[in-house]
């Protein structure tokens, strides 16, 4: 007897693709898509192979943002968020006090800001012997390895927190910034009316022994691509306000001659499942 029925290596891809498939006919049979339209979407999608852009394309499309809360979905943890392809690896080490930025010719253009909180355990045990490592635009041309007035890893760095769990570093208010729009992402963005502008964020990866690491941003009220972020990434939970400060005192106690900002992020981090 000849058995018919292959053997079935991937249960899951067999389950979920005639699905996807089943979606996708619906759609082309809904809107009558022909072939000249479908070649060119095969075209499409084979220059965002070549030009490397399929992790673009799953951001703009808000994939990314989708699968990364599924992936890592706790009620009890700071909520994730996607690392972006603007993360580089090895970031200088930055002692205490944490500042994570050089001065470079353009950067009176910008407001400093202390970020500073605490990273606990979901139960609210302090992990003093968490590291942070954190990333983001700098007031000027967007992040170092776009802006060449920047020294390189300019707002970027690890350091670790205190042994309350508390940290605390200076930087400078960051700018909103577009996602890159030279190559077919940038295209389909055009030419479907999405703009390509990302609100305002600092990235943030946080490590601590027996806890999963955790990946996020944090983003400001008032900015305005809050509402629209082109790659849908904002969470209400990681909107925290910026305080200004202009008490004279303050301001020179820390070392500086205009008005600052102060924003404050608690972290926790959800323990490890073992095995
Ligand atoms: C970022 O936040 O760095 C980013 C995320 C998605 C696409 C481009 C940039
Ligand atoms: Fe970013």
């Amino acid at each position: 007897m000849v058995d018919s029925a292959r053997e079935v290596r991937n249960e899951r891809l067999a389950r979920i693709l005639p699905e996807a498939l089943e979606a996708l006919h619906e759609i082309i049979e809904r809107h009558r898509i022909t072939e000249r339209e479908w070649l060119a979407v095969l075209d499409f999608l084979t220059e965002v192979g070549k030009k490397d852009e399929f992790v673009l394309l799953s951001d703009v499309t808000k994939t990314s943002v989708l699968v990364d809360s599924i992936t890592h979905e706790d009620g009890a943890a700071t909520p994730s968020d996607v690392e972006g392809p603007l993360y580089r690896e090895n970031p200088p080490w930055r002692e205490r006090p944490v500042k994570i930025y050089e001065e470079y010719e353009g950067i009176e253009e910008g407001d400093v800001l202390f970020v500073r909180g605490r990273v606990t355990s979901t139960d609210g045990t302090p992990l003093g012997g968490a590291v942070l490592d954190v990333w983001q635009t700098g007031p000027t041309g967007g992040y170092d390895v776009w802006d060449e007035r920047q020294p390189d890893y300019n707002f970027r760095g690890r350091f670790g927190v205190e042994e309350d769990g508390s940290y605390e570093f200076q930087t400078m208010v960051p700018k909103p910034y577009t996602v890159p729009t030279d190559g077919p992402v940038g295209r389909l963005l055009e030419a479907i009316g999405q703009h390509p502008w990302r609100p305002a964020h600092i990235h943030f990866k946080v490590e601590a022994e027996g806890h999963e690491t955790l990946t996020t941003q944090v983003f400001f009220p008032g900015d305005p691509y809050l509402e629209n972020d082109t790659i849908g990434a904002v969470k209400p939970e990681l909107v925290r306000p910026l305080e200004r400060c202009e008490d004279g005192e303050e301001i020179s106690r820390r070392g500086l001659d205009a008005p600052f900002y102060t924003c404050d992020f608690d972290i926790k981090l959800k323990p490890a499942t073992r095995g």
